[in-house]
């Protein structure tokens, strides 16, 4: 009998071809995700899901799927999957990394050469008709080229943003769980202390993933730690940040700049106070939407998903905390 598979969005092209001919796939159509009950109601009966990360996959989903064989995640980041419950139910929960980490250090290099450059604001300027003269002492940004950049979270995507910075001739520092000694030798990056790194960056770009020890990682006492012309750029997950405590440092100028991605709420309703702000700029979590990115990891997920059902160890499986 033909497996039934349930993916909360539709697609690219290539990656539901190669699902269709594997399986049933339902497509929830909407561009916007299913209701949490839509998605209970959905899993309870089918063989495997395929996920995105606005789809909050958590214990009760888990438990009422009794057929479920493996989840598949089309992102690298699974803080929306209650991953102890997939561990406690023996189920196999894949993601997509490797495969989006250019694009997604792309786009963060974008963050960084924006924020310090005040792009946002110099766009209003011409476009909304103030361009009168050229200035000597207007629309002043911080130098990226030599810079001191900070990295938080030296894993894939941090390394990668490193690789570039290199070519921005950076003094790298960064903080992160474990020593990279890898990067360390190849890419001259130094470790400090989380503290250290907050006092001596002039731009701090954040790559942890989202989990109980990085949930506002940056709150109201680092930002004292910063220097106030810093650059604070988040393509990792909003919360890893204190959004009030990081609208107050942007008012007080106890920081220069903010550029995210990434934010806590999100979508970051219009109406928040960030979006007025001059110095942050906020953009709607496209950190790996490159087509190539999006393609292969789409593919990626597919590929799990049909290792878990064929009950093959999958491609790229995500580390279940342990019994
Ligand atoms: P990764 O290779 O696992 O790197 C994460 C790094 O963070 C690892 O070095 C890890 O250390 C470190 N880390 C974990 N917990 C930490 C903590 N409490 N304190 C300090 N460091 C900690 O992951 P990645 O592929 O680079 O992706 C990173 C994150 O970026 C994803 O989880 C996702 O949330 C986000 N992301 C966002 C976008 C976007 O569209 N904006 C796109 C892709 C990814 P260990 O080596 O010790 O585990
Ligand atoms: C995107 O945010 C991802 O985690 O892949």
């Amino acid at each position: 009998m033909p497996f039934n598979v349930f993916v909360t969005r539709h697609l690219t092209q290539d990656a539901e071809e190669k699902l269709n001919a594997f399986c049933n796939a339902e497509y929830w159509p909407e561009t916007t995700p299913p209701s949490y009950e839509v998605l209970l109601e959905k899993t309870r009966s089918v063989d495997g899901l395929v996920c995105l990360l606005t789809d909050p996959v958590d214990r009760e989903i888990i438990r009422q799927a009794k057929n479920l064989k493996v989840i598949s995640q089309v992102a690298v980041g699974v803080d929306n999957i209650d991953l102890a419950a997939a561990a406690d139910y023996g189920i196999p929960v894949g993601h997509t990394p490797d495969l989006l980490t250019d694009a997604t250090a792309d786009l963060a290099f974008a963050l960084i050469l924006a924020g310090a450059r005040r792009l946002s604001e110099a766009i209003d300027y011409a476009s909304d008709g103030h361009w009168k003269t050229w200035e000597l002492t207007n629309l002043l940004g911080e130098d990226v080229y030599g810079a001191t950049l900070g990295i938080i979270g030296m894993g894939r995507i941090g390394q990668a943003v490193a690789r570039r910075a290199r070519g921005f001739n950076m003094r790298i520092l960064y903080h992160s769980r474990s020593r990279a000694a890898e990067a360390e030798s190849a890419l001259g990056v130094i470790y400090v202390s989380l503290d250290e790194l907050l006092t001596q960056s002039d731009i701090v770009s954040l790559h942890v993933p989202l989990n109980d020890a990085t949930q506002t990682l940056i709150g109201a006492s680092q930002f004292e730690l910063m220097r106030s012309h810093a650059v604070l750029v988040n393509t990792a997950r909003g919360a890893v940040v204190d959004t009030n405590a990081l609208v107050a440092a942007l008012k007080t100028g106890q920081i220069g700049f903010a550029v995210l991605d990434v934010t806590d709420p999100e979508p970051l309703p219009h109406t928040h106070e960030l979006y007025k702000l001059p110095n942050a700029i906020i953009l709607p979590h496209i950190g790996s939407a490159t087509r190539s990115a999006r393609n292969q990891i789409a593919l990626l997920a597919v590929e799990n998903l049909i290792a878990g059902l064929e009950g093959r160890p999958l491609p790229k499986p995500v580390n279940l905390p342990k019994h």
